[in-house]
């Protein structure tokens, strides 16, 4: 089998398309990002990088607030709405029906039909070239209780989670494993 070299790109996939949500306390916006990630875990770090030419860039540089509210297929159809059309033109939380919710920290709205929003403080930006980097402490996770069962276990398999692959959305699929599931002693029966 053969591989094919191409010039480098950023063709890392999957990634989550995920929603932030911004606010500069007069203004509110949505805008779809691609390019985040976990950058540290205790304490928790995570980054979005944006262009600056967006509507959004504004908004978060000034509060250095943001919530990253997680893509599940049911809003997949607004994720990427909110990844076309510019918070200059249009209300993009009025055009896609979708419900402000207040934060326990940041003063930006969190997105109600996500699933998950990760409430974000910025503590630093950097300039890589075509996007600035946000780097920012996660203050605070708020998780949909409809997957939390009785026990406090969180069923993320049941938020059908959605992906971004080379320009494509995807559902993910079936559980085909968990962490360490290669090493683990098989059960007695
Ligand atoms: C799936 C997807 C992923 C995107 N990822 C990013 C990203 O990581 N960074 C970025 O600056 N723009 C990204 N965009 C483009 C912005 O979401 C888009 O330009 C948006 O209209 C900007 O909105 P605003 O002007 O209201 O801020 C992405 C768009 C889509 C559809």
């Amino acid at each position: 089998m053969a591989k094919t070299t191409w010039k480098a790109s950023a063709l890392l996939a999957p990634v989550p398309p995920v929603l932030i949500s911004c606010a500069d306390g007069e203004r509110d916006n949505l805008i779809t990002v691609a390019w985040t990630g976990t950058l540290n875990s205790d304490p928790p770090k995570t980054y979005i990088s944006i262009r600056r030419e967006r509507y959004s860039y504004d908004l978060i540089e000034k509060s250095r607030e943001f919530v990253i509210n997680l893509p599940s297929a049911h809003i997949i159809r607004s994720i990427d709405f909110c990844g076309v059309r510019s918070g200059r033109d249009v209300d993009k939380f009025e055009v896609c029906s979708l419900t402000r919710e207040r934060a326990s920290q940041v003063g930006c709205p969190m997105v109600a039909e996500s699933p998950v929003s990760i409430e974000c403080r910025v503590t630093d930006v950097l300039p890589l070239g075509s996007h600035d980097m946000f780097l920012a402490d996660i203050v605070a996770v708020n998780v949909d209780e409809r997957y939390i069962d009785e026990k406090g276990k969180f069923h993320i398999e049941k938020c059908a989670l959605a992906a971004y692959a080379h320009g494509q959305y995807f559902a993910l699929g079936k559980k085909i494993g968990s962490f360490g599931y290669s090493v683990r002693k098989k059960q007695k029966k």
